[in-house]
């Protein structure tokens, strides 16, 4: 049985690279005549680039918004939001996935509460505020399913200096910036070693899971999903 997710309006934040790319281009073969899908990040031209991939590789009539901007800021989150407004009030799925995400900027001492604050505005702050605005851009109806995904990390739910040895991290720009530039010794030589011996999860293999719980459509809102629990 052929299973997608409709008519839709599906927004990616940190779609320029790493997992947020391949999760758009495996979501967009799901997706019914007349969706939208708003991709954003700070670098334009990837996006772009992306849109292109998809306009070519998809369907004509899947409509690509690129959104270049920082989500850390008030502004960024605004035109996201915007770029959700004009969006077709039939849809039957709203479906936001919060993934962009920097750990470039480690914090190595929190007696600067500008530096922390905006390293909480990205990764924590805007993702609220973006949830917020979208959904109120998009009300809620009867027929409509409004679906939130934060893609998370077990650093999320444990302390960080022990999150490798329960699970193992994708192989994107955000490992290579732990393995090369993180501060603590220990995580950086674990994700060296990881990335050496070929032990990182590809984006396909964590996106694949993720797609067919929302296919099912089985979960329980709110839930905690571990890929290794799936
Ligand atoms: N890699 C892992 O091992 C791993 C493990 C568990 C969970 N995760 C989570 O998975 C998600 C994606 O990770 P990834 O590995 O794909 O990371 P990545 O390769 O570093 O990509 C991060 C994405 O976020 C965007 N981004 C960063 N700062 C931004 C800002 N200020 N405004 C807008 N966009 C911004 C980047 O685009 P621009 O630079 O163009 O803005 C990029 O598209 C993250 O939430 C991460 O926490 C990753």
């Amino acid at each position: 049985m052929d299973r997608n997710f409709g008519k839709a309006l599906v927004i990616i934040t940190g779609a320029s690279r790493g997992f947020g790319r391949s999760l758009a281009i495996s979501v967009a073969p799901l997706l019914s005549a007349g969706s939208v899908m708003v991709l954003a990040a700070r670098s334009g031209d990837r996006l772009e680039e992306l849109q292109r991939e998809l306009n070519v590789t998809g369907k004509t009539n899947l409509t690509v918004r690129c959104a270049a901007v920082d989500l850390g800021c008030k502004a960024g989150v605004e035109r996201v939001v915007a770029e959700t407004r004009s969006s077709d009030p039939e849809i039957d799925r709203l479906m936001l996935f919060h993934n962009a995400g920097d750990v470039s900027r480690y914090c190595r001492d929190f007696t600067d509460l500008d530096e922390l604050n905006s390293y909480m505005s990205l990764n924590v702050s805007s993702a609220l505020c973006l949830t917020a605005g979208v959904l109120q851009a998009v009300p809620g109806r009867t027929g409509l399913k409004r679906i939130i995904v934060n893609i998370s990390s077990l650093c999320a739910v444990r302390p960080f200096p022990t999150w490798v040895q329960y699970c193992r991290p994708l192989d994107t720009d955000m490992q290579l910036e732990a393995r090369s530039n993180s501060a603590d010794d220990n995580i950086r030589n674990t994700c060296s070693l990881l990335h050496a011996n070929g032990q990182l999860l590809t984006c396909e293999q964590s996106i694949s899971k993720l797609l067919a719980v929302l296919l099912d459509d089985k979960y329980t809102s709110g839930d905690h999903l571990d890929y290794y629990d799936l």
